[in-house]
C-alpha cells in the first residue's frame, strides 16, 4: 500500500485524487475498521485543526474521533460566532495563523470555493469539509467506504439519487466520484426546482459520456436500482421560506414504496434527515446510514494518516 503520493496534498474536490489514490485510502479505511488498535499511535504528535463556519455533528466529530483514536490531538472551533471571524478577521489570516497550529486544517464553510482559497495560504494539507452547495469530498469517502464494505466491489451499479440535487454537495461530490468507477447507471430523482447544476449535467453527459435518468418520480426507478441516495431539502440554501414550504416534503421514503425494491438495495443518506426518511425503515436491513456514518470515522482515520504523512509500516 503506497500512500507516499497523498503526502502533504489538500482535498479540496473529489477529482484532486487519482482512482488508484481512492482505492488505496479505501484499502486503508478497511483496515483501520477492522484492526484500529494497530493505528492507535500512529499520530502521536501531531495536531487536527478544526475551522467550522457551518454546523455540524457527524463530519466534524468524526474527524475529531478519527485524530482521538490516531493517538493526534486537535483544536479549533465548531462555530465562527466564537472565533475572530466574528470580529472581522478575513479567512486568509485564520488560515496564516491555524497553519502554525495545526498539521492539518478540516474546513466547513457556507461560501463555495472558501477551502480552496485557504489552501492558497496554507502550507499544511487543508481538507475541505463541505463548501455551501458545492462539494463535500470526505462524505463521498465515507460513501465509498459503506459500498465497499457491504457491497463489495463498486461497479454496474444502477443509482437513484433523490431530494436536492441542485444544493446537495454531498450528491455532486459523489456523482463526479461515482462516474469514475465502471457501468454506472444514474437515476436523478428530484423535483423540477432542485435538478443537479448545469455544469455538473453538462460535465457528466460531456466530459464522462454519462446517460442521466432526471425524473421527479421515485416510483420510475425503485424497482430497477442498487443504490438509493436519499438527501435531505436543506432549509438553509433557499432564499425564500415559501419555496421551502413547497417543496421540503417531496419525497418521503416509507417502508411500502420500499416493497418493490430489490432485496439487497442498499439506502444511504449523509444525514441529518428530517422528514424524509420515515423512523420504520430504519429497520429494514437495506437501511445501512447508520453505518455509513459509522464508517466515516475509519476513512478520516485513513484520509488524516495518509495527508500527514505519518509511518504506518
Ligand atoms: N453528512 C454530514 O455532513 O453531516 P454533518 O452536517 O452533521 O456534518
Amino acid at each position: 500500500m503506497n500512500l507516499e503520493s497523498l503526502k502533504g496534498r489538500h482535498l479540496i474536490d473529489p477529482e484532486d485524487f487519482t482512482m488508484e489514490e481512492l482505492q488505496t485510502l479505501l484499502e486503508l479505511g478497511l483496515k483501520m475498521e477492522a484492526r484500529p488498535e494497530e493505528y492507535a499511535d500512529c499520530c502521536k504528535g501531531k495536531i487536527m485543526g478544526t475551522l467550522f463556519y457551518e454546523p455540524s455533528t457527524r463530519t466534524r466529530l468524526s474527524f475529531e474521533s478519527a485524530m482521538l483514536r490516531l493517538g493526534g490531538q486537535v483544536l479549533g472551533f465548531s462555530d465562527a460566532a466564537v472565533s475572530s471571524a466574528a470580529k472581522g478577521e478575513s479567512l486568509a489570516d485564520t488560515v496564516r495563523v491555524m497553519d502554525d497550529y495545526a498539521h492539518a486544517l478540516v474546513m466547513r464553510h457556507p461560501r463555495e470555493g472558501a477551502p480552496k482559497l485557504a489552501a492558497q495560504y496554507a502550507t499544511v494539507p487543508v481538507i475541505n469539509a463541505g463548501d455551501g452547495g458545492h462539494q463535500h469530498p470526505t462524505q463521498t469517502l465515507t460513501d465509498l467506504l459503506t459500498l465497499q464494505k457491504y457491497r463489495g466491489a463498486i461497479e454496474n451499479l444502477q443509482v437513484a439519487f433523490c431530494g436536492d440535487l441542485l444544493f446537495g454537495r454531498t450528491v455532486h461530490s459523489l456523482l463526479k466520484t461515482l462516474c469514475r468507477f465502471p457501468g454506472m447507471t444514474f437515476y436523478l430523482v428530484s423535483p423540477t426546482e432542485l435538478r443537479i447544476p448545469g455544469h455538473l449535467r453538462d460535465e457528466l453527459q460531456h466530459r464522462y459520456h454519462i446517460t442521466l435518468h432526471e425524473t421527479s418520480r421515485l416510483e420510475d426507478c425503485i424497482e430497477d436500482i442498487d443504490l438509493l441516495y436519499m438527501t435531505r431539502i436543506q432549509k438553509e440554501r433557499f432564499f425564500n421560506e415559501e419555496e421551502y414550504v413547497k417543496l421540503k416534503d417531496s419525497f418521503i421514503l416509507t417502508r411500502d414504496k420500499l416493497k418493490t425494491a430489490k432485496e439487497d438495495l442498499m439506502v444511504l443518506h449523509p444525514l441529518p434527515r428530517v422528514n424524509e426518511i420515515q423512523y420504520e425503515v430504519d429497520d429494514d436491513p437495506r437501511a445501512r446510514y447508520f453505518e455509513q456514518a459509522t464508517m466515516g470515522v475509519y476513512i478520516r482515520m485513513a484520509l488524516l494518516s495518509a495527508v500527514m504523512g505519518v509511518n504506518l509500516a
